[in-house]
């Protein structure tokens, strides 16, 4: 089969986590019989730097030419790049949030998983993550403050911010049956998060989730608010089956579900639209302390790459050849600086990429 795949390098670790995840691919083609057929497109402070805007319309259509894109992570640092001179809606993060709209990516799945062999990098006192843990959140992409009207004014001398935070029934109905659907393969339970003690939009989200959970008499729906479901990932983890939640609650739970499973450098994303076309990157950003020293995780980036062989390319054994190979590596005790343990060996990015590699296998 031809895999006809963009890939966003991006800013700071971006080239070096995506040149693994790339070499793996790459290896599953190799063994199974399929060509990557990869177009570079530029996004970010690397499309600033060429073409003076974060995203241009060229890249959104090769990007949409593609079956799927792989992509790093972009941004830099605020206070030392030049990026963030410009102002806001042509720095690093607006073309991001731009292709995603563009792209219709409106469901953003970021697992989060305890590897066993990883127990000793996750913070959490081992009793409360024995066997391990294995929920998924479903974070809606393109809607919510990210994309409300927003407005910075003065108002008899004093200066106002204002940013809104909107959604339409069927924004949360498309989504709310994403959680569903998933929810129905894996252990049958959605939890919605919201703040609907507070706002009118949780309380519609609250409403239309209700009448979606009525369509599928199998999963058990419960409502959190958001304060209690921060604090209930690190209270008890394992409670969770699928987490269905707003775009910004979804921003911070999932880094904050990253760091239970080890660090933000093991949490895959796939960002998908109505298609089986997706935008796959790690949930976490540009890294600009780590960036150019070898030293990142490229996990998240190789699990992403695998969340794209399953979803866009229907290859399951690819896919679950990829995930056994991380499996096995973290087994053999090898561990990048961000989850390393006692008794592990320390590797970089390339010799991690390598160790996977050497253990895809058919
Ligand atoms: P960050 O996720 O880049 O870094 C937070 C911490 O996690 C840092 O200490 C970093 O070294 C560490 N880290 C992140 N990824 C790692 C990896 N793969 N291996 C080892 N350690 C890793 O968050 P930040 O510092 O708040 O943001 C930096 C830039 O990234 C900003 O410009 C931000 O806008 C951008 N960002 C981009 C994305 C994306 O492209 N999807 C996501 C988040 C942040
Ligand atoms: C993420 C990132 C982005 C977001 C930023 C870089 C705009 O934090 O993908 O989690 O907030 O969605
Ligand atoms: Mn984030």
């Amino acid at each position: 089969m031809k895999l006809n795949i963009g890939i966003i390098k991006g800013d700071g670790i971006g080239p070096e986590i995506v040149t693994e995840a790339m070499k793996v691919l790459d290896k599953v083609g190799e063994i199974y019989g399929h060509t990557c057929d990869y177009t570079e497109l530029l996004l970010g402070g690397a499309s600033i730097d060429v073409h003076g805007v974060p995203l241009t319309d060229e890249t959104v259509e090769k990007a949409k030419a593609c079956d799927a894109v792989l992509m790093g992570s972009i941004g830099g640092d605020a206070k030392t790049s030049s990026w963030y001179q410009l102002e806001p809606s042509k720095r690093p993060e607006a073309g991001l949030l731009r292709i995603r709209k563009e792209l219709g990516l409106f469901a953003n799945l970021r697992p989060a998983v305890l590897y066993e062999e990883l127990e000793g990098a996750c913070p959490l006192k081992p009793e409360l993550t024995e066997g391990g843990f294995d929920f998924m959140i479903m974070r809606e992409l393109t809607g919510g403050l990210y994309f409300g009207e927003r407005k910075t004014e003065e108002k008899d001398g004093v200066m106002t911010a204002v940013d809104t935070l909107s959604y339409n029934e069927n924004e949360i109905r498309r989504i709310a049956k994403r959680a569903f659907d998933i929810a129905g393969k894996r252990s049958r339970k959605v939890t919605s998060v919201d703040k609907a003690n507070v706002l009118d939009s949780s309380r519609l989200w609250r409403k239309v989730t209700e009448e979606v959970a009525a369509e599928y008499p199998d999963v058990t729906l419960e409502h959190m608010l958001v304060d209690n479901c921060a604090m209930q990932i690190v209270k008890n983890p394992k409670q969770f089956d699928v987490i269905l939640t707003e775009n910004m609650f979804g921003d911070i739970l999932s880094d904050e579900a990253s760091m239970v499973t080890g660090s933000i450098g093991m949490l895959a994303s796939a960002s998908l639209n109505d298609s089986k076309f997706g935008l796959y990157e790690p949930s976490g950003g540009s890294a600009p302390d780590i960036a150019g020293k070898g030293i990142a995780n490229p996990i998240a980036t190789i699990l992403s790459a695998a969340m794209m062989l399953r979803f866009s390319f229907d290859l399951d054994k690819e896919a679950d050849a990829v995930e056994r190979a991380v499996d096995q590596v973290l087994k053999d005790g090898y561990r990048t600086g961000d989850i390393m343990s006692a008794g592990c060996t320390q590797v970089g990015t390339k010799e991690m990429g390598d160790l996977i590699c050497e253990r895809i296998q058919a």
